[in-house]
């Protein structure tokens, strides 16, 4: 098996004890962080796989495709079980909270989106057939990690306090200058 497929083992204990948890924001929220842990995890990989020259971190960063697919798990999930725990399907009250909070909800969509359409196009086959064009698609990582930082800040309940959120906030921000950084050069 893959070294990159472990990384589903936490998701599999959160759906298998989230019917024994009274808490409605507890897995959703864990979904969250975790998917947001990842993402920032899968953007670092190559950078932090040659510099520590660890195995287990060169062979996840030569199974990148896997550990980004994985990641995107955790956040559909996550919307699953906001969608679940915390609006029952009830889609009034969903678009009520987005209409509230309309800066938070929508920067999380549109991250979502650009996951999406990442992980639909990791494949061999996307690669060959959008050319350069993969390229900048999957480029739009930094602009979803940003907008999820965003999100977080304000919908934040349960992992994200203030000092998650900035320990999460700072990586992103490195992430997105050493992109830059990479870019000029
Ligand atoms: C795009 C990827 C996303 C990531 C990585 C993400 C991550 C997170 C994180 C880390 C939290 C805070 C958890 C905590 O309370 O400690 C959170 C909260 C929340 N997110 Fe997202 N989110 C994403 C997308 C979405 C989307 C698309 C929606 C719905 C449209 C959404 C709805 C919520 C809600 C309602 C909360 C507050 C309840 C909770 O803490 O679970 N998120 N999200």
């Amino acid at each position: 098996m893959k070294e990159a497929h472990y990384l589903l083992l936490p998701l599999i204990l959160l759906l298998l004890i989230s019917p024994f948890i009274s808490d409605p924001l507890l897995i959703p929220a864990s979904f969250g962080i975790l998917g947001w842990a990842m993402l920032l995890f899968v953007t670092a990989l190559p950078r932090i796989a040659q510099w520590s020259r660890a195995s287990i971190l060169i062979k996840l960063s030569a199974q990148r495709m896997w550990v980004g697919i994985h990641s995107f798990l955790y956040v559909l999930f996550h919307l699953i079980f906001v969608l679940n725990n915390i609006f029952s399907w009830n889609i009034d009250a969903f678009l009520t909270a987005v209409s509230n909070n309309l800066a938070y909800y929508s920067t999380a969509t549109l991250a979502f989106l650009i996951l999406l359409l990442m992980t639909i196009t990791s494949n061999r086959f996307s690669m060959l057939l959008l050319k350069k064009w993969w390229k900048r698609l999957h480029n739009l990582v930094y602009l979803a990690l940003l907008l999820i930082a965003i999100h977080v800040f304000g919908l934040g309940l349960v992992y994200a306090n203030i000092l998650v959120w900035l320990l999460f906030a700072i990586a992103t921000l490195y992430l997105i200058l050493n992109k830059i950084k990479r870019m000029k050069r």
